[in-house]
């Protein structure tokens, strides 16, 4: 990546938006919190704010997988794609998760019912070959807010759905400014083409103006006009997600413990603490002793998207989980342990951890507040 937003950078630094316009401004640049930052500007910024930066070099495939070990290489894999679908409000996200979900996942299920797990996977065929495409299902904006702000990284790629009868909004501005920000390629949906009055060809210029150029006018952004009431064009949509897919050489080790991120958590009345989790290396198993976040649990049941009782889960799958003593919370990262008792000494260290920065925080606002009344 080669930009920054204000607001991103701000977020990396945790420092304010307005320190940072302030600065700019003092070296004769005016700007706003959406305004995007080359690197060195952003360096320059974060050097006055006391930061050291690095920038790191581009990525290669099997590094695209978070949580490898150098021990994993000799054993790669690869996994399906996990995709997130971002977009303004209104334009359509919802019903394209739904479309896809009908016309692929209900298929041949019992009942057709899916279960909702906060993420899917889909069947795609692809050059004769039957490949598979991890939905999450979790609102675009808040899983890469929420995640990215703690650091974790979940998706591969993200599908940008912009509507061809509103075009590009402040909301599809922010996806692409989150998608680019967490390196991940960008396959852009223009929905609505059934609508009368739509122009996909106008929503292509407009994402031009922001950076993305369309492969047919020579740029490198896959952009698919589809409709999600109508079902158009929707496998093409699956297919150009599994050749960028195929192009990331997503990797990962089946042949270990698993290791990944919480994606949503719940207490459930009757079952106890549930939790969504995306294995993103090696293979979960019923019976695994995790620890998620500060939560120590022992895998008791594993359940996948079309609600079936599950015994293992490989790399990139989503299932969930009853077992664990709490409920974590989504972004946790869990890992798998061979030795119980340490796994459940890790999981007391860490809420012991949490509850004393959590009494320091409390200590030091209730100074803050003090000294404002003195
Ligand atoms: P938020 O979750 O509120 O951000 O919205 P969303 O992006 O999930 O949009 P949603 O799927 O709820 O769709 C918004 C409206 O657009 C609904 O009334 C849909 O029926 C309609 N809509 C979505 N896709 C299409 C489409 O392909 N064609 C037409 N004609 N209408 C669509
Ligand atoms: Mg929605």
């Amino acid at each position: 990546r080669d930009n920054l937003a204000v607001w991103e950078l701000a977020e990396m630094l945790v420092a304010s938006e307005t320190e940072i316009i302030k600065n700019l401004f003092f070296k004769g640049i005016a700007a706003n919190i959406t305004q995007t930052l080359d690197m060195e500007t952003a360096r320059l910024v974060a050097e006055d704010l006391g930061v050291e930066v690095e920038i790191p070099e581009k990525k290669s495939g099997a590094e695209k997988t978070e949580m490898l070990d150098n021990e994993d290489l000799e054993n790669l894999q690869s996994r399906p794609p996990v995709v997130t679908i971002m977009g303004h409000v209104d334009h359509g996200k919802t019903s394209l998760l739904d479309s896809i979900r009908q016309t692929k996942v209900a298929e041949g299920e019992a009942g057709g019912i899916t279960q909702h797990t906060g993420a899917y996977h889909v069947d795609v065929e692809h050059e004769g070959e039957t490949k598979q495409v991890v939905f999450l299902d979790t609102p675009g904006h808040e899983a890469f807010t929420a995640m990215r702000a703690r650091g974790a990284k979940v998706t591969d790629i993200a599908v940008l759905v912009v509507a061809a009868d509103d075009g590009v909004q402040p909301q599809t501005q922010e996806a692409i400014s989150h998608a680019k920000a967490a390196g991940v390629p960008i396959v852009v949906a223009i929905n609505k083409i059934d609508k009368e009055g739509s122009n996909p060809d106008r929503v292509k210029q407009e994402l031009t103006e922001h950076g993305l150029v369309p492969e047919e006018w020579g740029g490198e952004t896959p952009m698919v006009g589809v409709s999600a009431i109508t079902g158009e064009n929707l496998d093409e949509l699956l297919e150009m997600i599994s050749l960028v897919a195929e192009l990331e050489e997503l990797s990962a080790n089946p042949d270990r413990l698993a290791r990944g991120t919480v994606i949503e958590a719940n207490l459930d009345r009757a079952r106890g603490p549930v939790a969504t989790l995306l294995v993103q290396n090696g293979t979960l198993r019923l019976g695994d002793v995790i620890v998620a976040g500060p939560c120590f649990g022992k895998i008791r049941a594993m359940i996948d998207d079309r609600g079936q009782r599950v015994e293992a889960a490989s790399p990139s799958f989503a299932v969930e989980i009853l077992g664990l003593s709490e409920v974590p919370s989504a972004g946790d990262e869990f890992d798998v342990y061979a030795d119980e008792r340490q796994a459940r000494a890790i999981a007391e260290e860490r809420s012991e951890q949490m509850r004393t920065s959590r009494l320091q925080r409390a200590a030091n606002s209730r100074r803050v507040t003090l000294s404002g009344v003195s």
